[in-house]
C-alpha cells in the first residue's frame, strides 16, 4: 500500500516533499527527479528553490511526465517553458540536464521511444513527484491508459482541456494531443510521489488509492509501487474510507522506516 500523508495545506506538503528531495539530492548530488507540471506541484518547487539555497544542484537531472503535442516553441504554456519558470530558473538546475519530451509534430513518431532511451541512460528515476487529474489520469495517461504503456502520443480528454483551459485563452486553445510517460515508465521510477489538494481531486483521489488497480483510473497504478507516497490535503483527503489509519499509521510511523 502507498503510504498516504494527509497535511493541512499545499504549502505544508511543499515542505514535506521537498525535504525528501534535498536529502535525495544530498545523498546523491546527480540524483534523476522526474517533474510534474499543473498546480499541484508548485508548491514543491517554491520550497525546494528556498531549501536549494547555497546548495550546488548543478548536477541534478530531471524529465518532465509529459507535454502538449504542436505547441510551437517558446510557448509560456508549453511544459518546456513552465519547468523553465518553475522549477529550472528558481531552482537553479542546470537547464541542459533537464528534459522534457519533444512534442515537435515534426519528429513526435520517434519522440517517445527517444525518451525511454534517454530515461534508461540516465539510470532511471529515483524519485518522481506527480499529480492526478480529476479524471484519474496520471501524467498525461488518461482513463483507459495500459498500466504497462510506455511514453507515447496521447489524446487529452475534454475533462482535461477543459481542467487545463485556465492556462490559455479558451478550450480550443489547449492542444488536442500530448506526448506522456506511460504508466509503466513511471512505475519504473524508484520512488512515487504522488500530490492531491482540494475537494476536486476527492473523488479521484479515493478511487486511486482505495479503488481496485484499474486502467479505468491510471493513477491506481500507485498501488503496484513497492515505494509510493501519497500526500494530501484534508479537502483531497475527505472521501476516503480510512482516513484515521492513514493518520494512525504516519503519526507512529518509526524512524528507521524512512522516506
Ligand atoms: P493540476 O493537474 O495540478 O493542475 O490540478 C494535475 C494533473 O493533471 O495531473
Amino acid at each position: 500500500m502507498a503510504e498516504i500523508v494527509i497535511v493541512p495545506d499545499a504549502s505544508s506538503a511543499g515542505a514535506l516533499v521537498a525535504g525528501m528531495i534535498l536529502e535525495l539530492i544530498d545523498a546523491r548530488p546527480d540524483a534523476v527527479l522526474g517533474l510534474a507540471t499543473g498546480s499541484t506541484p508548485l508548491a514543491v518547487y517554491r520550497a525546494l528553490a528556498e531549501g536549494a539555497r547555497g546548495l550546488d544542484v548543478s548536477r541534478v537531472r530531471g524529465f518532465a511526465l509529459d507535454e502538449y503535442v504542436g505547441l510551437p516553441e517558446g510557448h509560456p504554456e508549453s511544459y518546456r517553458s513552465v519547468i523553465e519558470r518553475e522549477v529550472v530558473t528558481p531552482v537553479g538546475f542546470d537547464p541542459r540536464r533537464i528534459r522534457v519530451p519533444n512534442g515537435a509534430h515534426e519528429t513526435i513518431r520517434t519522440a517517445g521511444a527517444e525518451y525511454e532511451d534517454a530515461i534508461r541512460a540516465a539510470g532511471g528515476i529515483d524519485l518522481q513527484l506527480l499529480g492526478i487529474g480529476t479524471d484519474g489520469h496520471l501524467g498525461f495517461n488518461e482513463p483507459g491508459s495500459s498500466l504497462a504503456s510506455l511514453t507515447r502520443v496521447k489524446t487529452l480528454t475534454e475533462q482535461t482541456r477543459r481542467d487545463n483551459s485556465r492556462f490559455f485563452d479558451s478550450i480550443d486553445d489547449v492542444p488536442l494531443h500530448c506526448i506522456t510517460q506511460g504508466v509503466g515508465t513511471i512505475l519504473r521510477a524508484r520512488h512515487l510521489v504522488l500530490l492531491a489538494f482540494g475537494e476536486a481531486k476527492a473523488d479521484a483521489l479515493r478511487a486511486a488509492v482505495e479503488g481496485p488497480v484499474s486502467a479505468s483510473v491510471p493513477a491506481s497504478a500507485v498501488q503496484l509501487h513497492p515505494h509510493a507516497t501519497v500526500v494530501i490535503d484534508e479537502a483531497a483527503a475527505s472521501k476516503l474510507d480510512r482516513a484515521e489509519y492513514y493518520r494512525y499509521a504516519y503519526e507512529n510511523k518509526p524512524d528507521w522506516q524512512g522516506l
